[in-house]
Order: structure tokens, then C-alpha cells, then sequence
């Protein structure tokens, strides 16, 4: 295994100083190390992503687990935990092990298959939860993203079945009654456009049931891409009566408006919908004051004709990956100690991934990305490293490159590309 001296590099915002990697660690000073020149590169741990979409099996046209690791790397991660929503659903055990062997093979970070909740993630029947957990895969996080899991007896049944092996339920919070035919978020611009809304009281009423189930059985709880700022409110009430729940927050819940509805641009179609601007200014706060624990991508690739077509019929989602940073960066400046605990260590910490998020130092496992914060770049779809293209940023100007990413001592991106 190479040793790599990563010369001059700034270890969050710190003075600059070399950083040894030997034998899939940070080391001491090594002698015959190969140099990676990284004058004026800030070195983060590798980012940890909650909520990325991997499309394998089904839709490996849009993308698959090796095209999503990869864009994955390229964007400064290390780890991603992989939602369920596939075709078939992961939803057994056999599902969650070929996703997890597939990440192995890939070889570009680790992925951790989420399981999901219900069977088919049709919110009927308790999918097995337990077989899933004692696979070779490990799930400890479970979900219906993409649907809410909206009967509450079962989820109470799931935050029960789940706390025996203190698991998760990650819940993608949205009243299916209240967003029947929505369109996007329900509010002045919904009304001009005459497009079917999707009230932030939806989401709202979800969570405030979800943190009550919580806190009545004692589990844990994970609410997935926060977007209101009625929510954030929920959260902050819940977490100040002690209720174990976590929050997370996308890159473009944090910057875009329901405004660029106005452009009947589909890729601009998500769920939960871009809000208004004082719903970001809430989730931008929430995410200092860690109300919001986590930042975590909803990465959502589709293939072209389910994007490029009339915005009713178009799928919602974005890909997230490769601008997740820069699009952070953007937000909250160089807040390298925020920007660490909020996309690796926290995230790492609820979904368990041991050898991820952990400082820099000697002796830990050498995952870490190596950023160059006054590099600026206009976001070009096809560029990107997914298979899929369908980005909000397209023209958009965002500060931060990545330069390189380390799995466990091996770079799996160098000079701002993957390797291999
Ligand atoms: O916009 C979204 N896309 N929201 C979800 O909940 C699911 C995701 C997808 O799978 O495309
Ligand atoms: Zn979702």
C-alpha cells in the first residue's frame, strides 16, 4: 500500500502541516511517502451522506451503485447509506446484502444499505426488519423514503420492533391525505402558477405524531429532508423534551426557493417541494443551532424522460452529490468545524459507521476529502460523474472544489477526479 505525505495541508481551517497517510491510517512522518501537494487545501473527514438514492436494482439506467459511489467520492464522501426505494424494494434481506456486496465491489465508500420499512414500502405489512439487521449488510436504518410511513400503528409497531437493536426509522414525513395530486409547496406562488399545493402542515403534522410515537416507546427517530420552518419549531420542542429524534436538511432545502417553480423547469420538482424563502432562512438557523442535526443530500437521480417532460408528469428529485459542499460552503462560508460535525461526524455517529467521521489524527482510519475553498465553478450537467443529470445548479457559480478523497488510506479522487 502507498504511504502518502499530504504536504501543507490545513487540517479544518489550522495552520498548514503535513498529513501522513500509511497502511489505511493517519500516521506519524514517513519517510519515502509519495507527495500530494496541498498548499492551500483544507482537509475535512470524509463526508458521511444520511439519504442518497443508488437506483440499483431496477434503475440502473439513471444510476447504479458503482455510478453513484463514484459521484459520491467526487463530491468528498466517504460513506453513504442507500434508501431503499429500489425496484425490487429493499425490503429483505437478500436485497439489502446484493446492495451491500455491490458497494464492496465497487470499492469507492462504503455503502450502507437502509431497509425498508414496510413491505414493498406499501404501508401495510412490517417488512423484516430483523432479518434485514442480522444480514451481512447491518442495517441499523430503516425507511419508506419516498413514502411516508403514514398508519400510525404501524409505525409505532416499527419504532418498537427497531429499539431492540437500538435501529432507526427514518421517516420521510408527509400526510399522504393533505399532498393528494401536489404539485409544490402550497403557498402565493402555487396560487399565481394554479398548481396543486403541498402544505408545509403535512410534513408538520407527521412529525409532531412521529417525535409523540418516539417519546411514548422510547426509540429512535430520524426525520428526513426538513423543509419548513414549522417544522424546525416541532423539532426544537421535541428535542428539548429529551425525544431521540435526529433531523436532516438537503443542500437545496438550504438554498432554493419555490420562486423557480415560476419556470415550469422540472428539475426544479422535488419532494418535499422547494419552500419559501423564510422556510430557508429557518432550516439555515436550525442547522447552526443543531436543531437540524445533519445535512444529507436526498440525491435522486433520473433518467432523462423522467425529467425532461411536463413538470405534472416529471419525477420529483435531484442529484446531490457532487454539490453538496460547494452548495454548504455557500450557505454557512468557512465554517470548517460546523461543516465537519454537521455532513461526517454526526452523521456517522447516528447511522453507526465506525471509522468514519473521527478526527484527524494519528492512528485513525484515513478517510478524509481535501478541499480547495477559493476555487470557484460553474456547475455543468455534463459534467458530472452520475449517470444522471439532473441538477438545479446548472450555470450556477459555487465556491469549493474538491480536490481529492481518501478511503481508508487509498485515494479514490485525485485532481478533482475519480480514479478509477
Ligand atoms: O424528491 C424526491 N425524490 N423525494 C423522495 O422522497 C424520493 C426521491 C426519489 O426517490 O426520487
Ligand atoms: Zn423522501
Amino acid at each position: 500500500m502507498t504511504a502518502y505525505r499530504i504536504k501543507g495541508v490545513s487540517l479544518l481551517g489550522a495552520e498548514p502541516a503535513d498529513l501522513f497517510v500509511r497502511d489505511g491510517m493517519i500516521s506519524g512522518a514517513v519517510a519515502d511517502a509519495e507527495t500530494v501537494d496541498a498548499d492551500g487545501l483544507v482537509a475535512l473527514p470524509g463526508l458521511v451522506d444520511l439519504h442518497t438514492h443508488l437506483r440499483e436494482p431496477g434503475r440502473e439506467d439513471a444510476e447504479t451503485v458503482e455510478t453513484g459511489s463514484r459521484a459520491a467520492a467526487v463530491g468528498g464522501y466517504t460513506a453513504v447509506c442507500a434508501m431503499a426505494n429500489t425496484s425490487p424494494v429493499a425490503d429483505t434481506a437478500g436485497v439489502v446484502e446484493q446492495v451491500w456486496r455491490l458497494g464492496r465491489e465497487a470499492g469507492l465508500v462504503d455503502v450502507q444499505p437502509i431497509g425498508a420499512v414496510t413491505v414493498g414500502l406499501a404501508g401495510k405489512q412490517l417488512a423484516e426488519l430483523g432479518a434485514m439487521a442480522t444480514s451481512a449488510a447491518g442495517v441499523r436504518i430503516f425507511s419508506d423514503d419516498g413514502h411516508c410511513v403514514a398508519d400510525p400503528r404501524l409505525m409505532r409497531r416499527a419504532l418498537e420492533y427497531v429499539k431492540a437493536f437500538d435501529g432507526i426509522i427514518a421517516q420521510h414525513a408527509e400526510e399522504p391525505r393533505l399532498t393528494e395530486g401536489a404539485q409544490m409547496h402550497e403557498g402565493e406562488v402555487s396560487t399565481r402558477l394554479g398548481l396543486t399545493g403541498w402544505p408545509a402542515v403535512a410534513e408538520e403534522a407527521i412529525i409532531a405524531r412521529d417525535v409523540l410515537l418516539a417519546e411514548h416507546v422510547g426509540s429512535r427517530l430520524h426525520v428526513c429532508h426538513v423543509s419548513t420552518a414549522g417544522s424546525v419549531e416541532v423539532l426544537r420542542h421535541a428535542k428539548a423534551r429529551g425525544v431521540r429524534v435526529t433531523a436532516e436538511v438537503t443542500p437545496h432545502h438550504l438554498l432554493l426557493t419555490d420562486e423557480l417553480a415560476t419556470s415550469y423547469d422540472p428539475v426544479f420538482k422535488v419532494n418535499p417541494p422547494l419552500r419559501t424563502a423564510a422556510d430557508v432562512a429557518a432550516l439555515r438557523q436550525a442547522l447552526i443551532d443543531g436543531v437540524i442535526d445533519i445535512v444529507a443530500t436526498d440525491h435522486a437521480p433520473h433518467a432523462v424522460e423522467d425529467k425532461e417532460c411536463e413538470w405534472a408528469y416529471a419525477r420529483p428529485g435531484m442529484v446531490g452529490l457532487e454539490t453538496a459542499l460547494p452548495v454548504v460552503l455557500s450557505v454557512l462560508g468557512e465554517q470548517w468545524e460546523l461543516i465537519a460535525e454537521r455532513m461526517s461526524r454526526t452523521p456517522a455517529r447516528i447511522a453507526g459507521l465506525t471509522g468514519h467521521g473521527t478526527d484527524l489524527a494519528v492512528g485513525t482510519p484515513a478517510n478524509l476529502t481535501l478541499v480547495d475553498p477559493s476555487a470557484r465553478r460553474v456547475v455543468d450537467p455534463a459534467g458530472l460523474t452520475s449517470r444522471s443529470r439532473n441538477t438545479p445548479y446548472a450555470g450556477t457559480t459555487l465556491p469549493g472544489r474538491i480536490v481529492a478523497t481518501f478511503l481508508r488510506g487509498e485515494p479514490t479522487v485525485l485532481d478533482g477526479k475519480a480514479v478509477k
